[in-house]
């Protein structure tokens, strides 16, 4: 702007301390580098329903031009989304939805299709369409969350028409995190001789999981699966042969500020934006890493 008036943009992220969030915050921010005329205000949510939905109610009070939110979970944070739309504030929901569909655009991967990937390979790996065989464990994200749930049902889509494949567990969450991803996984290896397969929600809990099978010395017995697929997080994982396989999950951020650029420009933006995942296992990871430069 001539005048040096800047679009006040206000991003609510639900957490920064889990590597995923730490690297959709370096996304965003990289992004907003680009444009001079953006004020990009960032706020943490702490991992905390409440602490989230104060942080939205507070950008609003501000009078941001945009919103963009990644909520904790849908339904505590649908209620605050919804007095931003009142306001007239164009939103942009970002990685997990809310239950609304009034917001102006979702952008994010698409879990399903993620969760049907790692359904085929794990039936792959447990030896093939009508002949798998084996016991899996499956670690769930966050309970109320869209990603969890589909990345859930994708999988399922696949290994639930084998019925060799036997599951060992009952919705277990570890709320997307590493240590709670461990003491199911802990508890579940004191109870079951023969565990063939992990399946963790993200790349944390997968590796929680291979820490507590490594621990009592079984981590060779067991294939584990996440998703996310960062470089320096999943693919080195994968690399080291700690992980078997996992998928990426591109973070939303730099996507997320050029499309709310775009609207506030005055540009027509879609409804939805998916963004693109790939699967990563021994084949691919070490080009990946070189190509990141690490
Ligand atoms: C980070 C994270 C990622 C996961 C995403 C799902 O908070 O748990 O690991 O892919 O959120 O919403």
């Amino acid at each position: 702007f001539a005048d040096g008036k800047k679009w006040k943009i206000g991003f609510s992220q639900v957490t920064t301390i889990e590597p995923w969030r730490a690297q959709f915050n370096k996304d965003i921010i990289a992004e907003a580098a680009k444009h001079p005329e953006v004020e990009l205000i960032i706020t943490d949510g702490e991992d905390k329903t409440e602490k989230q939905v104060a942080d939205v109610e507070n950008l609003i009070r501000q009078e941001v031009d945009a919103l963009l939110v990644s909520p904790k979970e849908s339904a505590g944070l649908t209620g605050v989304v919804q007095q931003a739309i009142d306001a007239k504030i164009p939103v942009f929901v970002l990685d997990r939805n809310v239950d609304t569909k009034d917001y102006t655009q979702f952008v994010g991967g698409d879990n399903a299709l993620i969760g049907r990937a790692a359904g085929e390979y794990a039936v792959e790996l447990l030896g093939g369409k009508g002949k798998a065989a084996g016991n899996v464990v499956e670690i769930w994200g966050g309970m109320g969350t869209q990603p969890a749930h589909d990345r859930h049902d994708g999988f399922h889509e696949f290994t639930d028409k084998e019925p060799g494949i036997k599951y060992l567990l009952d919705q277990q969450s570890g709320d997307w995190k590493q240590d709670q991803a461990y003491n199911i996984m802990a508890n579940a290896l004191k109870t079951n001789e023969k565990i063939d397969l992990v399946y963790g929600h993200n790349d944390p809990m997968a590796y929680g999981a291979y820490l507590a099978a490594k621990d009592v010395g079984r981590e060779k017995d067991i294939k584990f699966i996440g998703i996310d697929g960062l470089p320096n997080e999943g693919v080195q994982m994968v690399n080291k042969g700690e992980l078997t396989a996992t998928f990426t999950y591109v973070t939303p951020g730099a996507e997320g500020l050029r499309q709310a650029i775009k609207f506030l420009n005055g540009e027509k933006v879609e409804k939805t934006i998916t963004l693109p995942t790939e699967r990563i296992t021994k084949e691919n990871a070490a080009k990946i890493l070189k190509d990141n430069g690490l």
